[in-house]
């Protein structure tokens, strides 16, 4: 399943609702750990690139925190060393992030870790979806990445991320 919202009060509920006790997550985007607190007796895999995320984040118990920026494939690698698969990947970046980048980040990580469920936090996308018609043909998929690009491998650092933003630091 793949969930798409804008207010962070339904981001929170939906993944609330997804998870269960155990259950793998990775979190992209955890900021001071608002959502990642809810997330009692799971093992959470949090990334943020914020300085004020550290300290709060490196304090929780169950947390696997990693100061990164979530588009490059050196964060990725990073976080895959620790754990190869996961339940639930939740991405909020900022309701009103760039939606182009937003699924870039949601195609790099899903493809890699094939979680069954996805919970994102984005405006643009969720007007995109809330707008966009689809065709006839079925493609559609029942976990929490893209079926049609499940073999594909772990995608590298896409290109786009150097082309599109500038401000990106390596
Ligand atoms: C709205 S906040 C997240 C709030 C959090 N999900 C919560 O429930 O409290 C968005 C976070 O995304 C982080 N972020 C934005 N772009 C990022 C990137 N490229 N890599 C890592 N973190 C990023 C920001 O640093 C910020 O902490």
């Amino acid at each position: 399943m793949i969930k798409l919202s804008y207010n962070i009060k339904n981001y929170r509920k939906d993944l609330l609702e997804i998870v269960n006790e155990g259950d793998t997550v990775i979190e992209l985007g955890c900021h001071l750990g608002g959502t990642t607190k809810l997330l009692e007796n799971c093992n959470v895999f949090a990334v943020d690139n914020s300085p004020e995320a550290v300290d709060v984040m490196n304090g929780l118990d169950n947390v696997y925190f990693i100061s990164g920026d979530v588009r490059l494939h050196d964060v990725l690698a990073e976080v895959f060393k620790k754990v190869q698969k996961c339940d639930v990947l939740a991405i909020d970046l900022g309701g009103g992030y760039h939606p182009d980048t937003v699924f870039k980040v949601f195609y790099i990580w899903s493809s890699t870790f094939k979680p069954k469920h996805t919970v994102i936090r984005n405006r643009g996308l969720l007007e995109f979806f809330n707008t966009a018609t689809g065709s006839a043909e079925d493609y559609q998929s029942g976990e929490g990445y893209l079926e049609s690009y499940h073999d594909s491998g772990i995608p590298p650092q896409i290109k786009e991320f150097d082309l599109w933003t500038p401000s990106l630091d390596k």
